[in-house]
């Protein structure tokens, strides 16, 4: 446990006094209860819950969480859109939001190739930066921010997604310009910024086999470095039958093995066809809807249901098992209403991603989950 986690803790243990569980109408344990000592349950808030627009949604996460990741609002696009521009408004409301209610709370994401201002690889006369100013407005852009929620924002998702499938390195304009460096020199800039908060890798598709060696060799070579690198963080957006439990849990052993906390940071179970055969969670890469590719339109049948419930509380037995080695579960998303599965990778569908339906009821799934806990 790092620091970080072990103040959180302390906190939420306070906290947990001052909670009233049944404003939500739901009575049960909740999510944070049920695995409370073995790691933390979060979700991702998007900008109408942040700004509490919706009381049932801002009930059921303060009821049901302990830690919460902005969905967007840290973005580079958001956080930073021009170069002498930083827009804290959204990030701050979070942060606030966070703290009042004694949770973990984790940044996303400092050094991303998606979500990116139009800026940031030129220079003021549209011609491409060089490496020695890229470098220096990565800099600014993780010290400005990382400083200013110094103390608060107790993790950070330092680079997202610089992997390609096969393990090498991505081909991203930050590779391109700046070289592999971009990424030991984020964590060090992250690390000066906040001494005390915990630093992640985060990645779509780490438990297949090539990407996760990739990871594996990228994490390794940093910490021999001596770079301070904290936690690798597994997106999982998942479906119902892949990734497999084995997969799944080869990755968790052998990450853990390597000094790392494992977390599962944007979990997510889609019920809809994939149109894909490799799984992606890469967000530049959206097809087009067709009735085949959406079939519950109205519904999900029962079965379906089930086979979800059953997906979910398979994957929890598993990280009950590692919870010595996983230190946080944060679901992508509050109910399935807000999931971004429902324009991913298709956009306009109807999928039932999350542990509750569109009306904050829990769903199957999340009382399987509950069961799985007591296991
Ligand atoms: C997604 C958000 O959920 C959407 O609202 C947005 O339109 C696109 O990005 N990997 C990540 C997340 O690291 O930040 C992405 O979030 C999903 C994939």
């Amino acid at each position: 446990m790092t620091t970080a986690i072990a103040a959180a803790c302390v906190a939420l243990m306070l906290a947990a006094f001052t909670f009233d569980g049944g404003r939500s109408g739901n009575k049960s344990l909740s999510l944070k209860d049920a695995f409370d000592g073995k790691f933390l349950m979060g979700v991702a808030m998007n900008r109408s819950q942040i700004y509490r627009r919706d009381e049932a949604d801002y009930w059921l996460i303060i009821d049901q969480f302990n830690s919460v990741t902005p969905e967007n609002d840290m973005k580079w696009m958001h956080i930073h859109p021009e170069k002498e521009q930083y827009n804290f408004e959204h990030a701050d409301k979070l942060v606030e939001f966070g703290e009042a209610n004694h949770m973990f709370i984790v940044g996303h994401a400092l050094v991303w190739h998606n979500q990116l201002a139009p800026w940031v690889f030129k220079t003021d006369d549209g011609a491409t930066v060089d490496s020695t100013e890229l470098m220096q407005r990565i800099r600014d852009h993780i010290r400005t921010i990382v400083g200013r929620y110094k103390g608060r924002v107790h993790g950070w998702d330092v680079v997202n997604e610089a992997l390609a499938e096969d393990g090498s390195l991505r081909q991203s304009q930050f590779l391109a310009i700046a070289g592999p460096r971009f990424i030991e020199k984020a964590f060090e800039f992250a690390h000066e910024a906040d001494p005390d908060a915990g630093l992640y890798y985060n990645d779509f598709n780490l438990v297949t086999a090539a990407k996760r060696d990739g990871a594996i060799r990228l994490i390794r070579d940093l910490k021999n470095k001596g770079i301070k690198v904290d936690g690798v963080g597994m997106q999982a957006h998942w479906g119902l039958t892949r990734p497999s439990l084995q997969e799944i849990e080869t990755a968790i052993e052998m990450f853990s093995a390597l000094g790392v906390n494992v977390m599962f940071t944007e979990l997510d179970i889609s019920v809809l066809p994939s149109p894909r055969q490799v799984q992606t969670a890469d967000v530049s890469n959206r097809l087009r809807n067709t009735p085949a590719m959406d079939p519950y339109v109205d519904g999900l049948p029962d079965s379906v249901q089930h086979q979800l419930a059953a997906r979910y509380a398979s994957i929890f037995r598993l990280f009950k098992k590692h919870a010595d080695k996983i230190s946080r579960v944060t679901f992508w998303g509050l109910h399935d209403g807000v999931s971004w599965k429902n324009n991913f990778p298709v956009r306009g569908r109807t999928d039932y991603a999350l542990l509750f339906d569109r009306d904050r009821k829990p769903k199957e799934a999340y009382h399987a989950v509950i069961e799985a806990s007591k296991e």
